[in-house]
């Protein structure tokens, strides 16, 4: 059974559960999120990560927003809710699944106005329990759909952590791992380490060695020279927010391992549920980037390994070009060639 990595415990006054992934793998430990302020700072630090993970933690955020608000009325409630949807989005800006968590919980709020206070605090929360529930599901949809993208024999590399880790649970990218592994297909699988913050490290080789793949952690530099020596058949990551036309933002550095596989003819997936798509924003080009603090890249993991007061750039991700991804695999199916056609095709009525 997979680890869940964040859970509500209790009713509407309970509290969250997750688990703390700045920690892994040297320790397994969980964090409990009593308030708004501390759902915050969980996402801002990346206990909880990966663009579902946010998305489910924003909502049980709202959840966790309303247990304080005093209003009598719905207007006042509603007026109450939008203030703590505005600071929880504040926390993060490139994963669009923390915006579209946060407008579903205002949406079905503005739904149920006419009841009282309580039965729609009643009525958030089990919302933010059914978009944990359905995102188990989408995860394990993804792998189905997916699956069929490894060869027996493949190598295929892979960059961040799109895993259980990065959803409720089973994950995207590594869901398709999983699902293979299931099929009885033999692989390896190549990790980034993903610098500076080594998801690829900590918890993709994590993750897959506790599923019994067989996972060779490389540095990122080293990507181009695997490939080269032909030991990567299909690269497969997963994605923060993807553009109508296909532009898709994922860790900083995806960007250049999609130059990489085409440069060395390899097929480059995404792997991600529809709610990672914003058709909102025409191109890649709308995608807002976060910019993280200059010490995870001149102090990562408590050594400093840079001189004192050199300038930093951390942009924590990147936009890949529709044009450089062979597809997209969502829980409805496969976007070959994405392109704004072909991603309305598989879609259907989608609502950013
Ligand atoms: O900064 P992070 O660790 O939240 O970045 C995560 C990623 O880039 C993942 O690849 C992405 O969110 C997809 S998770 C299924």
């Amino acid at each position: 059974m997979p680890l869940p990595t964040i859970e509500w415990e209790g009713g509407v006054n309970g509290r969250v559960r997750l688990i703390d992934q700045t920690l892994l793998p040297n320790e397994l430990k969980y964090v409990y999120c009593d308030d708004t302020k501390s759902i915050w700072h969980a996402i801002k630090t990346l206990m909880v990560r990966g663009a579902p993970a946010i998305g489910i933690a924003g909502a049980m955020g709202v959840v966790l927003g309303v247990k304080e608000i005093q209003a009598k009325d719905a207007d006042a409630f509603l007026k109450e809710l939008k203030r703590v949807t505005i600071y929880l989005g504040s926390s993060r800006p490139t994963a669009v699944n923390l915006f579209w968590g946060l407008a579903r919980m205002e949406r079905v709020a503005q739904e149920n106005k006419d009841n009282s206070v309580q039965e729609i605090k009643e009525i958030l929360l089990q919302e933010a329990i059914k978009i944990e529930n359905e995102d188990k599901a989408i995860c394990r949809q993804i792998g189905e759909n997916g699956a069929g993208l490894i060869k027996d024999n493949n190598g295929v590399l892979t960059h961040c952590n799109a895993g259980g880790l990065a959803t409720a649970d089973y994950g995207t990218a590594l869901a398709v791992m999983f699902k293979a592994k299931e099929q009885g297909k033999r692989f390896k699988v190549f990790a980034d380490e993903t610098r500076p913050l080594l998801q690829g490290s900590r918890l993709t080789a994590w993750e897959l060695m506790q599923a019994g793949i067989d996972v060779t952690l490389i540095c990122d530099n080293m990507a181009a020279h695997v490939m080269k020596q032909g030991k990567v058949q299909c690269v497969i990551v997963g994605a923060d927010r993807i553009a109508a036309n296909g532009d898709t933002a994922n860790k900083i550095g995806t960007y250049g391992v999609s130059i990489l596989a085409k440069e060395h003819g390899i097929p480059f997936y995404v792997a991600a549920p529809v709610s990672t798509f914003d058709l909102s924003i025409k191109s890649g080009n709308d995608i807002p980037i976060e910019e993280r603090s200059p010490e995870e890249v001149t102090n990562g993991f408590g050594k400093r390994t840079a001189p004192e007061g050199v300038k930093v750039f951390n942009p924590a991700f990147d936009v890949t070009p529709a044009k450089n991804i062979a597809a997209i695999i969502t829980e409805k199916g496969i976007i070959k060639n994405p392109s704004v056609e072909n991603i309305q095709r598989v879609l259907g009525n989608h609502v950013s």
